[in-house]
């Protein structure tokens, strides 16, 4: 097998942005870590989060991955510079996608929903400063929603309500872009697209991190060159199955890892 790209999360939610990367980079192997057994990541420490990084990182090492794609918008504003400084590999991260959501805004107002160590970032801060002049961001937290993914409850009453309840004050705000600052959220979309007035744009950073990779790996000239059967292995410390069943499909093998 040639080298593969390795990607962590902290559950299940970077599996969106894997399959962003499976659709640019086809040629690609990589090797996935849903650290369910710690999410939410969101209400832990900077510390605590760093640690978390380093375990994940070391072990995708110990696989041999060439670059490491950080699919976590909370674990890439806390660790992404400690990761950088102490390994010997391209790191691609995940922030929430302030600058498109800037450019793009008509109304002047930007919704953001994000994790509570997303928000809290000095990351976030900063981009957020550096591309929002003269735009209002209202920054919601999506506490628990992470949990309700973890759990396979993606179209539950409770995923439902809670949403509601966090969009609304921005609906009331008059926002027109409405930034997915978590890589789980995407799979709330179709429960989005319900109850959002159809002028309001929903924009992840998805396709970005892919376009990103693609360009680090030719950039470092380590990208896949031979066209032939990928293999895409996935590792859950907790929860397999809801794993399983957002990454079923050919060349794909689920299982469990105590890590
Ligand atoms: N997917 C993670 C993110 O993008 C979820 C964070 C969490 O575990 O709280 O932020």
């Amino acid at each position: 097998m040639l080298k593969p790209i390795g990607i962590f999360d902290s559950g299940v939610g970077g599996t969106s942005i894997w399959r962003e990367l499976n659709k640019l980079l086809p040629n690609e192997h990589s090797i996935y870590l849903a650290d369910s057994k710690n999410a939410p990541y969101g209400t832990k420490s900077k510390e605590e989060i760093v640690k978390l990084c380093i375990k994940n990182t070391e072990l995708l090492l110990k696989a041999d991955c060439k670059l490491i794609v950080v699919a976590c918008n909370t674990a890439t504003t806390n660790a992404i510079d400690y990761l950088r400084e102490n390994y010997n590999v391209p790191f691609i991260g995940i922030e929430p996608a302030i600058k498109p959501a800037a450019l793009q805004t008509k109304t002047k107002n930007v919704g953001v929903l994000a994790t509570k160590g997303t928000l809290s970032s000095s990351l976030f801060h900063n981009t957020s400063k550096l591309f929002t002049e003269g735009i209002t961001i209202i920054e919601q937290e999506g506490t628990g929603l992470v949990e309700l993914i973890e759990t396979g409850k993606v179209n539950s009453e409770k995923t439902k309500e809670l949403l509601r309840k966090y969009i609304s004050p921005m609906l009331q705000k008059n926002i027109d872009c409405l930034v997915l600052g978590c890589t789980h959220y995407p799979y709330l979309v179709p429960l989005l697209q319900d109850f959002l007035p159809s002028d309001v744009h929903i924009i992840d950073s998805g396709e970005a991190v892919a376009r990103q990779t693609q360009a680090v790996l030719i950039q470092n000239e380590i990208q896949a060159k031979v066209k032939g059967t990928v293999q895409h292995f996935f590792y859950s410390n907790s929860n397999v199955e809801v794993l399983q069943n957002l990454v079923n499909g050919d060349n794909v093998t689920v299982a469990y890892k105590d890590f």
